[in-house]
């Protein structure tokens, strides 16, 4: 490169450039140079680099020769003497653009930076890059903080979906029981209804038989008087006498009527459990008589009880104790009593079906049977014990008798709700606990303890 080439490439860029030899001579300098010591260009021409810098021509030609010997840009570090009389320290690059010959000596691209300036730019460059690390790291911090509150709200999310699942269970469980508590409500009122009707169409045939008894034991009087008075009956009535066998209808009709009697009178004993077992005052805290209770309901089982094609009758041990009067909600109460005992009749039927009471298995060495025993406790508490002697529970079923649709029977025979009603009746309604012992194929036990007060009516 020429010094004119040099000046004509050198001239539109910004930074300061110096065309120099090895030896020093400066051959061309651009404007920027010529600004940063503070003269013309003209001013610089016929000079060598020795006369605008501090350090020692020797320093000088060392560092020239080192540029002119080397390849890649070598960085050293010159000080200027300013026209003003004032230094610039300049980080200098220098680059051979043309290498020594024996004509003459190599030529040297020199580009110097104010290095105050570059310290500056540097400081500054120090500070963006400080800053973009900054930068990186709060934005790492934000993604970091992303991440969790992500996590956090899939955690909050699985809480809340788990909690909704929770309420959706409790409505659904109170439906049933609204429904349960619903049917139950309407059958009661059903059975009070149809127990008042038959009532009185019953009694009048009660109270009558008593009187048609007496007509005619009075008429079959008369009869006897005038078969007496006169024994010479013309043919016609001895005809009919024989006809009707009038000894045996005088024989027979006193039993006729005992039998009727007996049966309004059971009429009149059905209705009134119907009626008790019904009872629509339930709303109301009630002092009661627990074996009344126990009582309606095995009499409204009764057809259950008795033998029936398959299944032999099953027997019922009562072992009563004096229990004092209980204050509870008899409707209730009795409904738990007839879930128990459905259940124990289930159970002892399902025996029988298993073959073992049944014709085939005579040796059975005892029948079904339903024990009910009631027991004081304390002055505070009573207990109520129904154990039959069916097939029993299996351990695995124990935890989850009281269950809401926990059944083992077949799909419309059992709901699972009984056992479930009878623990929120005997356990929130009135304070009480009701428990399960069972062996296998030996029979289930239900013991219900319920306190004698409700602490709440006082
Ligand atoms: N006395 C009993 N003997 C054997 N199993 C019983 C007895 N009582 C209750 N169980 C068991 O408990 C389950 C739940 O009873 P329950 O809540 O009354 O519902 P359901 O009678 O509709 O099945 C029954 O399906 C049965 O497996
Ligand atoms: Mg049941």
């Amino acid at each position: 490169m020429t010094p004119e080439q040099f000046i004509e490439f050198a001239r539109v860029l910004p930074e300061s450039l110096l065309l120099v030899s090895s030896d020093g001579q400066l051959l061309a300098t651009n404007q920027p140079a010529a600004d940063m010591l503070g003269l013309r260009r003209q001013q610089m021409r016929q000079k060598t680099l020795f006369e605008f810098v501090t350090e020692s021509a020797n320093d000088v030609v060392k560092y020239l020769q080192a540029c002119s010997s080397s390849r890649a840009m070598v960085i050293g570090s010159l000080t200027l003497r300013k026209n003003d009389g004032q230094t610039l320290i300049c980080r200098s690059q220098g680059a051979v653009i043309q290498p020594w010959s024996p004509e003459s000596s190599a030529l040297i691209l020199l580009r110097l930076e104010n290095r105050t300036l570059a310290t500056g730019n540097f400081i500054i460059l120090n500070q963006k890059i400080d800053e973009l690390a900054k930068e990186v790291q709060r934005r790492k911090q934000a993604e970091e903080a992303l991440k969790k509150m992500n996590q956090e709200l899939e955690i909050r999310v699985e809480e809340r979906t788990a909690a909704l699942q929770e309420t959706l269970n409790e409505l659904k469980l109170t439906q049933t029981q609204l429904i349960q508590a619903e049917k139950m409500s309407s059958l009661g009122q059903m059975v009070a209804g149809i127990a008042h009707e038959i009532n009185n169409p019953v009694s009048f045939i009660h109270g009558n038989l008593h009187h048609a008894h007496e007509y005619t034991q009075d008429l079959l009087k008369l009869v006897q008087i005038y078969q007496h008075l006169c024994p010479n009956t013309p043919p016609e009535i001895q005809e009919h006498i024989e006809e009707i066998d009038l000894d045996f209808l005088i024989q027979d009709i006193t039993q006729l009527f005992h039998s009727m009697q007996v049966g309004t009178e059971r009429i009149q004993e059905i209705v009134k459990s119907l009626r008790n077992f019904s009872r629509l005052d339930e709303a109301e805290l009630k002092q009661v008589n627990i074996h009344e209770g126990i009582d309606n309901t095995l009499m409204i089982l009764e057809h259950r009880l008795q033998a029936r094609h398959e299944y032999p009758e099953i027997k019922i041990i009562k072992k009563y104790s004096q229990l004092p009067n209980v204050t509870c909600y008899p409707g209730q109460l009795n409904q738990v009593f007839m879930n128990i005992i459905v259940n124990a009749i289930d159970a002892l039927e399902a025996s029988a079906v298993n073959g073992q009471w049944s014709e085939v298995n005579p040796q059975a060495t005892n029948n079904p049977q339903i024990e009910i025993k009631t027991e004081v406790i304390d002055e505070k508490w009573i207990m109520v014990s129904i154990a039959d002697n069916g097939l029993g529970i299996n351990e695995e079923f124990h935890s989850k008798l009281f269950d809401p649709f926990f059944t083992t029977k077949d799909v419309g025979k059992g709901t699972g709700l009984g056992l479930f009603i009878s623990y929120q009746i005997i356990v929130e309604k009135h304070q009480g606990q009701i428990s399960c012992f069972s062996v296998p194929k030996k029979g289930a036990e239900f013991i219900i303890r319920i306190p004698v007060a409700q602490s709440h009516e006082i």
